[in-house]
């Protein structure tokens, strides 16, 4: 009886078992005390057995280190109905602790597991180890090898398994990707990786976490009609033992990294090499019929690193960087350790078909990879929960890389806004999270990739450079990024090394330190409204701080909270808007309250006083309503400008939600955005487009539009006409912010049909449509193509979106597809667009699957589309849910474009509904759901408090 139980479960048994199963085997005298004894036996291996099984934690057990792994993969890619790789990994384990275990991670991977082998490299005792038996935690994807012998700790392991799979269709893990060469019209077939955050573990089993570290000897197996590109360069190549036609190409060892930064990928593709002395070998690989589109990355790649060389005053460790343009790519791009995977949109760069922002957005993709080397690269968070130090730190940093090498593009100035922008819409929900936040499930890790972690992380790291000063900032960047080089750091880590740099610099009182500072930013979700009461009378000003939400039913109490505010202020009198280091602070106390300030030496009541100098600090202000008048007063004459244009975008964005929320009434703000009409530079207009549009997606529903529309005609006439309306002007435009400016007035013209703005855009549409052979010849000006299709379609036939869906297929470049797409929506044909919808949601559709949030995004934002999209999503959720999956947390990105449209009760309630009926296929998306769904509430909360009050205000200014 017992005997049969013992075969039945040998595989959840320890080696412990096998012993008994020994035991039993040798016809022993069976006392009934041996009997007990062997029951009692049973009792507790099966204990044994099942704990290691039910291990439920969501890290991985600590009693293992891997040092090296040994990786080597063949790749099949010759028969499209058989897309395959099959390897072997060899591990090198240290053990730091006693374990009878060895628990890794593995997911949808085949392992055989009669070829898997444990032997002891180092240490004493005897060599031959084996796996006894294995099990699986599917929640966690833990892969347990129960031991035969204990593993001792002192000793290393190498452990051997192989493993294999189908490459993979989602774009996550080993997958494939294909495109057709034009020449003859055949499909090809590529294979590559995408591991972070938690799936090098379907390529091969491994202990996927940040902090473990290793060195990888990968050796990839293919046919020698393809390249093979990994971390590192080539070291030796030799043909495959049986497979005639294959060779086996072995990789140099890497520096050790995590395991989300191992990449590597089989393709046929071209490169062009750069040409940069004494840098590292920088080669940028594209399908061969759009290397012709790789000159512009393959001259601002190398520059970049190599102000990053400078900048941190660290060299690039690795002997080569490749850049690589994969046709079908999740993200935007991958910074994986000196193999660098994009989207075609953002490495290809075409003169004749890309417009300046594809052109500089593109330049911010390449800095942000390759500023990962760096933060991410080589010192990465030790958890996930850190994220923001990488991708924060990227897309700061960033900014500062385009800065040098095209200080003509104003990337600090307009990225920095673009960034506080968009965290001070997220942060102020109720329902956004701390940068820094504990993770556990790999969706929560995924979720974790937001505008919190990359925008809301690079605006405090701006605040941190802004106070502490260039010197003391980069001495403690340098320092940290050298202790833990190779190695794993929290913020904590940053906090001590930039405290030690700016105590010694001089640049923060001895008694203040960063961690104390920034923990406030941090930890804490949300960011304040500093209020400003002046007392004219003795020049004094009184300073109080608050949680600043968009949902006005929020209560007083929730909102005290206390951030370390760094003070910088300037008057009328003194007008200096250089100097952003903090003339004094606002404390916190240790248990994090805040209490009121006083600042004297104010001008007199005749001069405004602006704080928050370039907006170095991520938070808003709101003054009295003297000041208020005082700063409307100078911002509607010709000294307007003596106002930084930062804080001109500043004024714009804060009053303009002051009067949502009921801070500030609208006649208040409309008298802040009237000065527009004078303004010509890009920041204060990105800034009100910024905050217009939510007002323009609320009040078109409305019947209050026309004032809106006649307002904004007003607003825009005068600079439309400045910039010589849709004449292409272009190229005699020196100054380049001048030309998004004018691209993005464009845009704003045609949508409120100032003057010539429609007919002229169509005009240019007819004039495409008319070409012989359009896909050669386009006569549209490269930076108002957008505004131009958007209009085609718009007030266009059935085939004038023939015509550009015709172009969209046989376009060859990623940036122009891209601009078809986000176009193609704009029509208001209810069958056009119900069409529309479902090519993008059509699995062997033309429309990739890293696209279709394009497309869904494009119909949903507009008038009709809103509804449609709406619709549609709500009753096709399961088959959405179906075509992303696993990838269902890009879901995510359906819910903006449809939550900001969404402004009465009863729709709020239909998608409550929606909501709770659709529990299952939203789960992945629980964070952006409870998001949409507030801001919908505070749509409904701005007409039943707002509507009234902005139509008579605006009725005023027209
Ligand atoms: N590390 C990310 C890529 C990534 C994103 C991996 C999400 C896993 C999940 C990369 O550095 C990145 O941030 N890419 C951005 C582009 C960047 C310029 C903002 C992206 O993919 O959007
Ligand atoms: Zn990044």
């Amino acid at each position: 009886m017992i005997l049969s139980a013992l075969y039945i479960f040998p595989l959840i048994f320890t080696y412990r078992f096998l012993i008994l199963i020994t035991l039993c085997r040798r016809n022993i005298a069976y006392t009934p005390d041996l009997v007990m004894k062997i029951f009692l036996f049973f009792v507790l291996a099966i204990g044994l057995g099942l704990a290691t099984a039910n291990y439920n934690y969501y890290r991985l057990p600590t009693a293992l280190r891997p040092q090296k792994y040994y990786l080597r993969i063949l790749t099949l890619l010759e028969n499209p109905e058989d897309l395959r790789f099959a390897g072997t990994v060899q591990i090198v384990i240290e053990v730091l602790q006693n374990t009878q275990n060895i628990t890794l991670h593995s997911k949808n991977l085949t392992i055989d597991e009669s070829q898997i082998r444990l032997r002891q490299i180092s240490g004493e005792g005897k060599k031959d180890n084996c796996v006894s038996s294995t099990s699986l935690n599917p929640t966690h994807d833990f892969y347990i090898l129960n031991t035969c012998d204990e593993l001792v700790a002192g000793n290393v392991y190498k452990l051997s398994l192989p493993f294999a799979a189908e490459l993979s269709r989602p774009l996550k893990g080993y997958y494939r990707s294909s495109y057709k060469n034009p020449v003859d019209n055949v499909t090809r077939w590529l294979s590559t990786t995408q591991f972070e955050p938690a799936s090098a573990r379907k390529a091969f089993p491994c202990f996927d976490e940040p902090g473990y570290k290793a060195s990888f000897v990968v050796t990839l197996g293919y046919h020698k009609n393809y390249n093979a590109l990994s971390n590192m360069p080539v070291k030796l190549t030799k043909p495959h033992e049986t497979l005639p036609n294959y060779v086996w190409c072995e990789f140099q060892e890497s520096v050790p990294m995590s395991t989300y930064l191992v990449a590597y990928s089989v393709n046929d593709f071209s490169n062009k090499p750069s040409t940069l002395p004494n840098g590292a070998l920088f080669r940028t690989w594209a399908r061969p019929n759009a290397i012709d589109q790789c000159d512009y990355a393959a001259e601002f790649g190398p520059k970049v690193l190599q102000y990053y060389e400078k900048f941190f005053g660290i060299k690039f460790p690795l002997p080569k960087i490749d850049q690589i343009a994969v046709p079908d790519f999740s993200a935007g791009a991958m910074e994986n350790w000196g193999l660098v995977v994009y989207r075609e949109s953002t490495l290809l760069y075409s003169a004749s078909h890309a417009s300046l922002n594809d052109k500089q957005y593109l330049a911010e993709v390449i800095a942000h990879e390759l500023a990962h080397q760096w933060f991410g690269n080589l010192v990465t968070m030790k958890w996930w929960t850190d994220l923001w130090l990488n991708e924060g730190f990227a897309t700061y940093v960033a900014s500062l890389g385009v800065y040098d090498i095209h200080p003509e593009w104003n990337s600090k100035d307009r990225e920095s806004l673009s960034s506080l922008l968009t965290s001070f819409r997220l942060d102020a929900l109720v329902s956004s999270h701390p940068i820094s936040r504990p993770i556990q499930m790999v969706s929560e890790i995924e979720e974790n990739f937001d505008a919190i972690s990359y925008q809301k992380g690079s605006s405090v790291l701006r605040m941190m450079h802004f106070f502490m000063g260039q010197d003391a900032f980069r001495s403690g960047l340098k320092s940290y990024l050298e202790r833990y080089a190779y190695k794993n750091a929290e913020q904590d880590n940053l906090w001590e090394s930039l405290t030690q740099a700016a105590h010694k610099n001089g640049a923060l009182p001895k008694n203040y330190d960063i961690k104390t500072i920034m923990d406030s930013w941090t930890l804490q979700t949300g960011y304040p409204v500093l209020n400003v009461t002046r007392d004219y009378t003795t020049n004094t000003a009184k300073l109080g701080q608050e949680r600043y939400l968009r949902n006005t039913q929020i209560s007083r109490a929730f909102r005290e909270r206390c951030w370390w505010l760094p003070l910088s202020y300037t008057t009328q009198e003194e007008l200096e808007f250089r100097n952003t280091a903090p003339k004094a602070w606002m404390e916190c106390s240790s248990t994090g309250e805040s209490s009121s300030k006083t600042i004297s030496d104010l001008p007199n009541s005749d001069k405004w006083v602006i704080f928050n100098v370039q907006l170095a600090s991520p938070y808003k202000v709101n003054y009295d309503a003297q000041n208020w008048k005082l700063l409307i007063e100078t911002l509607n004459s010709d000294d307007y400008q003596t106002i930084h244009v930062i804080n001109r975008a500043q004024l714009i964005d804060d009053v303009l939600y002051f009067a949502w929320t009921g801070d500030q009434d609208y006649e208040t703000a409309l008298q802040v955005t009237n000065y527009l009409q004078r303004e010509r530079e890009l920041l204060p207009w990105k800034s009100a487009f910024n905050n217009l549009k939510q007002l323009n997606r609320i009040l078109r529903q409305t019947p209050n539009f026309g004032f809106f529309k006649r307002y904004m005609q007003n607003l825009l006439t005068p600079i439309y006409k400045y910039l010589d309306g849709m004449n292409d002007t272009f190229s005699s435009m020196q100054d380049q912010d001048e030309i998004l400016l004018k691209t993005m007035m464009a845009n704003w013209a045609c949508q409120y049909q100032v003057a010539d703005c429609v007919p002229r855009a169509q005009a240019y549409f007819r004039r495409w449509r008319s070409e012989p052979n359009p896909d050669e010849n386009n006569p549209v000006p490269l930076n108002i193509r957008t505004t131009v299709y958007c209009a085609g379609i718009l007030y266009g036939t059935d085939e004038d979106w023939e015509f550009l869906w015709s172009r969209y297929k046989h376009s060859n470049v990623g940036s122009e597809k891209q601009a078809i797409l986000s176009t193609m929506g704009c029509s208001k044909k209810v069958w056009i667009l119900q069409r529309y919808l479902e090519k993008a949601f059509d699995p062997k559709g033309l429309i990739r699957k890293q696209d279709s949030m394009l497309s869904f995004q494009a119909v949903a934002s507009g008038q009709v589309g809103f509804l449609l999209a709406k619709k549609y999503l709500i009753d096709n959720v399961e088959l959405i849910h179906k075509y992303f999956y696993p990838q269902t947390k890009i879901m995510s990105r359906l819910l903006p474009a449809i939550s900001e449209q969404v402004i009465t009760t009863t729709d709020l309630n239909e998608f409550k509904a929606f909501v709770e009926n659709s529990r299952q296929f939203l789960r992945s998306v629980h964070q952006a759901v409870q998001q949409s769904l507030e801001i919908m509430l505070t749509n409904v909360q701005w007409m039943e408090r707002n509507n009234h009050q902005f139509s008579r205000a605006i009725q005023r200014h027209l």
